[in-house]
């Protein structure tokens, strides 16, 4: 009744406007997989317990969250975050700038900025929001942000929204990356950004001459520590102290919606620069500050990923073992170093049965599709945590390996036939850019499971 309402309200007031509402209308794509029984979005989990989740009255393996340590469910986190609430109140109701902050967001920044070793911090609600805010705020008409093309959706939507210039480079490219400098304009204010460990691919940034690049033109460089916190370098703090480059950085950004176990963002860096973003950036100001319950439990879960460094040991012990055990099985799991482990399959259509039949087997994976992967290599995204057990990770391979054969998951023409996917459209920022720089070549990392070494400081020329 009331969308008929609805409809019949837009065609009296006889407008020629276009129906905003029309698309929605026409919009079948989730319906059309529900119908053919393989949506795997939006499922509803009914409990947490440990590594596992119920859903639909079954338990099922979880291989799909970014909870690398297990400190979501830490009773001491949770308790912590209980607290929290009992002193501060279940909101904060108010931006950081006007009544939003409490005692918690102080000692939170505090307590990063000494981990990180950084002048200062500052926390945002989200990562989104944090790289969002972030990029809009530090960059002007003008400037020029290069961003690796395979970055995260929240950079690449801080790009576009920025009043900066976006250039993007190939992905993990330092050749691409100095290709696109050498054409900007030596006065232009430049930003170089990249995602530390890459969320779909699982790769590791190649930090050391994208940074060597950036100094060379006079750049700033941003690494987006959100997979990488609690996963490589000392005591977990990211991907550019485990290069040893912490001091040529200029601004690090992460996230605590995955080893930290809660949600909300930062961006650490010079004191003056955020100094600048609390009082420039809308994404700050505009919005409700972290919870009470978030900042008291991510408090928690720092202190316990530095007291506990034998997590991040099981991490990498399960890591190792899955990386091995899907090769062994004959799954392709591209250019991965770290708990991300994408397990290619090549048509969307098939990586979404093949989501169903292990969700159906009680594992809990969701599939990645374009735009979030290229065109044609869709994907079951997995990824562990230092809590599964050896028993929960020989299930998760006994399962792939019966559906690989069930479901023919090798014959794909888009898995065996690498050549089916020449010229296709592989970048994800819309953009008419070329990318065919003589002599590129784009970074290929080891295929070992060893974590990487750290490089030596001398790699990066201030
Ligand atoms: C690389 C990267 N950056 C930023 C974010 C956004 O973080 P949040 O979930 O805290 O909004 C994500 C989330 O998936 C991410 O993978």
């Amino acid at each position: 009744m009331a969308k008929d309402a609805n409809i019949q309200r837009h065609v009296e007031m006889a407008s020629p406007a276009r129906d905003l509402f029309q698309k929605c209308r026409e919009y079948r794509d989730s319906a059309d997989a529900r119908t053919q029984g393989f949506y795997p979005y939006f499922r509803r989990i009914d409990e947490t317990v440990g590594n596992h989740v119920i859903c639909d009255g079954e338990m099922k393996i979880m291989i799909g969250s970014n909870n690398y340590l297990g400190l979501a469910q830490d009773p001491r986190v949770v308790e912590a975050a209980c607290k929290a609430t009992q002193k501060f109140g279940a909101g904060c109701t108010g931006s950081r700038l006007l009544n939003g902050t409490i005692r918690l967001h102080v000692e939170l920044e505090e307590a990063l900025a000494d981990f990180l070793q950084r002048e200062a911090v500052l926390l945002y609600s989200t990562g989104f929001f944090a790289n969002q805010g972030a990029l809009i705020a530090l960059t002007e008409d003008g400037d020029a942000i290069l961003c690796d093309r395979e970055n995260h959706a929240s950079i690449i939507d801080g790009c576009q929204f920025a009043p900066a210039k976006l250039v993007p480079y190939r992905h993990n490219s330092a050749v691409s990356l100095r290709n696109r400098l050498k054409r900007l304009p030596p006065e232009a204010g430049k930003l170089v950004v990249m995602d530390g460990v890459f969320s779909m691919s699982g790769d590791v940034a190649d930090l050391p001459p994208q940074l060597e690049a950036a100094r060379e033109f006079g750049a700033r460089v941003y690494v987006d520590e959100a997979h990488s916190l609690g996963v490589l370098g000392s005591e977990g703090r990211g991907v550019v102290h485990h290069f040893g480059l912490n001091n040529d950085v200029d601004i690090v950004m992460g996230t605590f919606s995955k080893s930290l176990g809660s949600m909300g963002g930062f961006i650490a860096g010079e004191e003056a620069m955020i100094e600048y973003l609390k009082h420039r950036s809308r994404c700050l100001i505009f919005t409700a500050s972290l919870a009470p319950a978030v900042a008291g439990g991510v408090l928690k879960a720092l202190e316990l990923m530095r007291q506990e460094p034998e997590r991040m040991e099981a991490l990498w012990k399960n890591t190792r073992k899955m990386h091995e055990g899907f090769k062994s099985i004959g799954f392709k799991i591209g250019t991965t170093q770290t708990p991300i482990v994408p397990i290619l399959i090549g048509s969307e259509a098939k990586a979404f049965q093949f989501t169903q039949r292990l969700y159906e087997e009680g594992i809990f994976a969701t599939p990645a599709i374009y735009p979030a992967v290229r065109y044609g290599e869709a994907i079951v995204r997995t990824s562990y945590m230092a809590t599964h057990t050896e028993q929960d990770l020989d299930r998760v391979l006994e399962i792939f390996q019966k559906l690989a054969i069930e479901l023919g998951a090798f014959d794909d023409p888009a898995y065996t036939d690498p050549t089916r996917r020449k010229g296709v459209f592989d970048f994800r920022l819309d953009t008419k850019e070329d990318f065919s720089d003589n002599g590129e070549k784009p970074f290929q990392a080891a295929r070992n499971t060893t974590p990487p070494q750290p490089q030596p400081q001398t790699a990066a020329t201030p």
